[in-house]
């Protein structure tokens, strides 16, 4: 027996139980880890809530962690015993003490990256690396509006920017956070929750707006991500921290100058292993070099995932938040 996080309704935190449960054997192509620490991410505040819907219930929670290979499948090549892997893109489930998931979902660790660092950076990490440098590959020079700049994804969006000579200004909301993103390398602060945002990058940007404006925040922030987008821009909506965007009238994009808007996964973007490897590739490098280092902001053990839960859905957490098991 091992013990894992698993909800059979939806709801608040509260519904989130530590449970005993039995690994399942990895099947020919899977692996089961030995998870040392787990990443939280909003996402999973989404699957517990109801907002996104699990496969099943009673549901496992997660989709990050890492740790050791404990077993493998009778067709795996790539992996053995004890290798030292990471992983962010799984099945729900990574909660846990024991995770079984498919192999080309495993990325082997390299030596200078710790299982704490990995399981706060990988999907935060790689979910920066598609923003900034596929979805919209922003070029030395230029000024980006970037939300929720003090969390989880926005602290290393803060780091990657600055490395590559991009001006992000970024949203939070207090003066605490303020000063942490500034620290990690926005180049301007809002604090939306009384400064009018618009405004601020009107005048930020003299009049130009962004060419991007990317907002994890959704229902909240959408209007105004719209407003901050230069003419024939790009608004990257890609979470809903707030609330889902819905209800969105087409015609918005023409009046406020003939926008692009996507809505961007992970998933989408890491879509092969060969994918998820060069991604996974450019974030460690970006690590090794000091580019990026990894915010630990909170610590919780994984039978308090419902404190880290309440912490991060309260606005009260900065970079990542890892569990441990
Ligand atoms: N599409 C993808 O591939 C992908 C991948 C990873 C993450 N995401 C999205 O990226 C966003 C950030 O994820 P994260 O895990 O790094 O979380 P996070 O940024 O650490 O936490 C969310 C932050 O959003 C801000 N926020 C604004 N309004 C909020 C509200 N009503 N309730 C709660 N928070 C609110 C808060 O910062 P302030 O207090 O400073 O406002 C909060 O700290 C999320 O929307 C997530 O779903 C998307």
């Amino acid at each position: 027996m091992a013990k894992r996080i698993q909800f059979a309704t939806h709801g608040g935190p509260e519904v989130l139980e530590y449970r005993a449960y039995t690994p399942a054997e990895p099947g020919p192509l899977e692996v089961r880890v030995q998870n040392q620490a787990i990443g939280l991410n909003f996402i999973d505040t989404y699957f517990r809530s109801g907002l996104y819907t699990p496969p099943a219930l009673p549901s496992g929670l997660g989709t990050e962690g890492a740790g050791t290979v404990e077993a493998v499948g009778s067709a795996v090549t790539q992996f053995e015993v004890g290798d030292r892997v990471a992983y962010a893109t799984g099945p729900l489930g990574a909660c846990s003490e024991l995770h079984v998931l498919a192999a080309d979902k495993l990325i082997k660790l390299p030596y200078f990256i710790s299982f704490e660092q990995a399981a706060a950076v990988l999907l935060k990490g790689l979910t920066v690396q598609y923003l900034l440098r596929q979805t919209y590959a922003v070029k030395g020079g230029e000024t980006i509006l970037f939300h929720a700049a003090a969390g989880g994804v926005g602290s290393l969006a803060c780091q990657w920017a600055k490395a590559l000579g991009v001006q992000l200004i970024g949203t939070v909301g207090s003066a605490e956070k303020a000063e942490q993103a500034k620290a990690l390398g926005a180049w301007a602060t809002i604090d939306y929750s009384h400064e009018d945002v618009v405004q601020r990058v009107l005048a930020l940007t003299e009049g130009r707006k962004c060419p991007v404006v990317y907002d994890g925040v959704g229902r909240d922030t959408w209007e105004r991500s719209l407003d901050c987008v230069a003419p024939r821009g790009l608004l990257v909506s890609f979470g809903n921290a707030s609330g889902a965007v819905t209800g969105v009238n087409l015609g918005i994009l023409a009046q406020k100058g003939s926008l692009y808007v996507t809505r961007p996964t992970l998933a989408g973007y890491a879509d092969t292993p060969a994918r998820l490897q060069a991604m996974a590739d450019e974030v460690f490098g970006m690590l090794d070099s000091g580019q990026l280092h990894v915010e630990i902001g909170q610590r919780f053990a994984l039978s308090d995932a419902a404190d880290a839960h309440r912490a991060l859905s309260g606005r009260q957490t900065t970079g990542s938040t890892i569990l441990l098991p």
